[in-house]
């Protein structure tokens, strides 16, 4: 289908930056900080992670002229977190059940797509669908399925090469699964893998990228003694756990920021949460639980630990280290300073010296932050406030479990020398008083967690510049809502970011002033990405609202309707003259159905509540859905009715994202069914119809909650 063929692909970028001076890309330091050109060739932009583009035709002068060059519609798609990558005049990215796309960068022609079908090889690992892109070298594209499975795909026709599975095929691993992009690093790939939330144990695998044979893998907390013996990082990481915690669970997973540093040859991941979260069910008595919630630094080519920085020790509240990794050079006290710049879940923003791991300078806080007052210079330990671990039962903490700042990306500037961070703003409630669990709260492991707005601010969301040298905020935008999109910083002097209302932004990227906005008829969640070709700057965003939002839905309902708008990939560029079709508009209407010959009992209903949380993280908290990735089920005519209800859990629609449950009984798809409900009465107003109650077993959930 291509019409020029340029010798190998990487070869072909190279000529295509030296040959199109008229671009204005502007140059950068080496070593980290210097973004990406022409094309790009990894998540965030370039190996850096900065999300930052060279580029420099498109600029506050005259992004007013910009416009969509092309779209491609995506029916088969819900949530797209993912961020294109650009080589050689192809876009790529996946789906959300891992599917890849390969569309021509100037015309959006779609090349091939490669659907891996998890959900009919591995039911049992079938979750939903959020995967955040794939990576590339050497004429092969990446991509991490679901179940766990590494693809390597022939970059030109979309042929798989091989596949490897990255998670060990034991049954502590079940939980786990895949939903970050892959990363390269000189002829290795890597990913890690998701599920904490659940215990599952955190890991990272290096494969060949040729072959796909498995080079190395580290483990991001210990094992039993047995597993750690002889392991000098695991058996460090051991004297920081207390009682079976590889029987009660561990998390620590690594399912987002990896970043390559090719000039040390070491890969610095970002470790997420400890699960399950209540430190006294994992580790009674103490124990700083290493890594969790860390920054580790790799050799790249032994997978043998250097360093780590732990931004929560005994993390109690779900922060997690996930988000992107930035590296760059800055000059602090006057010294050159190689580092890594860092926004985690838990508010703070880090600077770390890339060589040590150590702070460089005392970190500032991003958004409303009431766990700490600050960070020890020192010691680079949190200043915990008191009362902020549930000591007395419960604990109202911000910023809450989606974070200050979570997958979506930041971009730095190293023109601006400003980190342009997508910051949301939602308090949790943490409890151990199991009374707490309201319709809008889930109960996690024996924890009670729920979304809480009672600050000023809360349910608002920002866009921060933040200065890394002084550690303070340059300027900010306020957002109508939280769970917006990543950010990309260009050279030409802006800033884009997409919001969940469905406006995709440019702002000056030294005075936050929006120049320039494009109704894109949904939610955007992913950060968007800037190529050029013969001389033509693109910038190119997907819109797919979801994500792991809907465990949020009291916070994040805006009104995006299951299917109701298409899924898209949007391509801008300088006079774009192309047009969206109308799209149905947001609508926070419920349109609740409801069989009034129904009688349902009470103890039903305290059973299905219990139960739902399998539904939760595609249907909501309680049944109250988000949009995204499932339907409302209150508006569901196939809900209505125990029949038809109980036929769609049996058999599930896997090809479009329901599993199959096999395992729920009659009795649990009754109580199910009662819940759901009494859910749709309590939005009609209407009042339950009284039923005597049943001697149904109390339900016990066998699956935990993934998401
Ligand atoms: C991994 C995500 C996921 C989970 C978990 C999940 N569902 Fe679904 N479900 C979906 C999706 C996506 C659809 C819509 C499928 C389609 O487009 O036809 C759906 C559809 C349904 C429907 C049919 C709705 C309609 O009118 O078409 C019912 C009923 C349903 N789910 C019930 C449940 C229940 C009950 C649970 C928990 C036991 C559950 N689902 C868990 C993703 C999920």
């Amino acid at each position: 289908m291509r019409t020029v063929h340029l010798g190998t692909l990487a070869a072909a970028g190279a000529l295509l930056l030296a040959t199109v001076p008229a671009i204005g890309v502007s140059g950068g330091d080496s070593g980290g900080g210097e973004g990406s050109g022409a094309e790009w060739t990894s998540p965030h932009g370039a190996a850096d992670e900065a999300s930052y583009s060279r580029l420099a035709q498109i600029t506050p002068a005259n992004v007013r002229k910009l416009g969509l060059a092309w779209s491609l519609d995506l029916p088969d798609e819900v949530a797209l977190e993912a961020t294109p990558l650009a080589v050689d005049g192809t876009l790529y990215f996946s789906g959300g059940y891992a599917e890849v796309y390969a569309v021509d960068a100037v015309t959006g022609k779609l090349r091939w797509k490669f659907d891996p079908k998890t959900w009919e090889r591995r039911p049992d690992r079938f979750t939903f669908g959020a995967n955040r892109g794939v990576a590339y070298e050497d004429g092969r594209i990446f991509v991490a399925e679901m179940d766990g499975r590494v693809d390597a795909l022939d970059a030109r026709t979309g042929k798989l090469l091989w596949s490897a599975d990255s998670i060990p095929n034991e049954p502590r691993y079940q939980f786990n699964n895949s939903t970050g992009a892959p990363r390269t690093m000189n002829g290795k790939v890597i990913i890690g893998g998701a599920g904490a939330d659940a215990g599952g144990r955190g890991f990272v695998t290096a494969f060949d990228a040729r072959t796909g044979k498995q080079l190395w893998r580290f483990f991001t907390v210990p094992g039993s003694p047995e597993d750690n013996k002889g392991d000098a990082a695991l058996e460090a990481a051991a004297r920081t756990w207390n009682g079976e915690y590889w029987k009660s669970g561990t998390g620590g997973t690594v399912w987002n920021g990896m970043t390559f540093d090719a000039e040390a040859d070491r890969i610095y991941i970002g470790v997420g949460n400890a699960g399950p979260y209540d430190p006294e069910r994992r580790s009674p008595g103490g124990g700083d639980n290493l890594y969790t919630s860390s920054i580790v630094a790799l050799d790249a080519s032994t997978g043998k630990y250097v360093w780590h920085y732990q931004e929560n020790p005994r993390d109690a509240w779900d922060y997690k280290a996930t988000p992107n990794i930035v590296m760059a050079r800055l000059t602090i006290d006057g010294k050159p300073r190689k580092v890594l710049m860092h926004a985690p879940t838990n508010g703070f923003f880090y600077v770390l010296d890339r060589e040590t791991g150590k702070l460089v300078n005392t970190p500032g806080k991003t958004t409303f932050i009431n766990w700490a007052s600050g960070i020890d210079f020192a010691t680079g330990r949190p200043i915990e406030n008191p009362d902020i671990r549930y000591e007395n039962g419960r604990t109202e903490i911000w910023p809450g479990t989606i974070g200050g700042h979570n997958f979506q990306a930041m971009s730095y500037s190293p023109q601006t020398g400003l980190v342009y961070i997508p910051i949301h703003q939602v308090g949790a409630l943490f409890s151990r008083n199991l009374a707490d669990q309201t319709d809008d709260a889930v109960n996690i492991m024996g924890l009670v967690v729920k979304p809480l707005v009672k600050q000023p601010g809360d349910g608002k969301a920002t866009l921060v510049a933040w200065n890394p040298v002084t550690q303070q905020e340059a300027w900010k935008v306020t957002h109508d809502t939280v769970w917006n999109g990543g950010t990309l910083a260009t050279a030409g002097g802006l800033v884009f970011q997409g919001t969940a209302m469905g406006r995709f932004n440019a702002y000056d990227a030294r005075s936050g002033k929006e120049l320039w906005h494009f109704d894109a008829g949904l939610g955007i969640i992913a950060a968007p990405m800037s190529y050029s070709i013969k001389g033509k700057q693109y910038v190119s965003i997907l819109v797919g609202w979801g994500g792991t939002s809907a465990a949020m839905s009291s916070v994040l309902d805006v009104g995006w309707k299951y299917g109701a708008q298409t899924r898209r990939l949007l391509t801008f560029a300088l006079g774009g003259k192309a047009r969206l079709p109308k799209e149905p508009g947001r609508d926070m209407q419920v349109y609740a159905l409801d069989d009034p010959e129904l009688a349902i009992s009470e103890a039903d209903v305290a059973a299905g509540k219990q139960l739902s949380l399998a539904c939760m993280s595609c249907h909501g908290a309680g049944f109250r859905g988000a949009g995204a990735p499932g339907p409302d089920l209150r508006e569901s005519g196939i809900a209505l009715k125990l029949d038809t209800f109980a036929q769609m859990l049996r058999e599930g629609r896997m090809e479009k994202g329901m599993p199959q449950f096999k395992w729920l009984s009659d009795d649990q798809i009754r109580q199910l069914h009662a819940y759901l409900r009494a859910r749709a009465r309590e939005v009609l107003g209407l009042r339950q119809a009284a039923a005597p109650a049943t001697d149904a077993p109390a339900a016990k959930l066998e699956r935990p909650v993934t998401y």
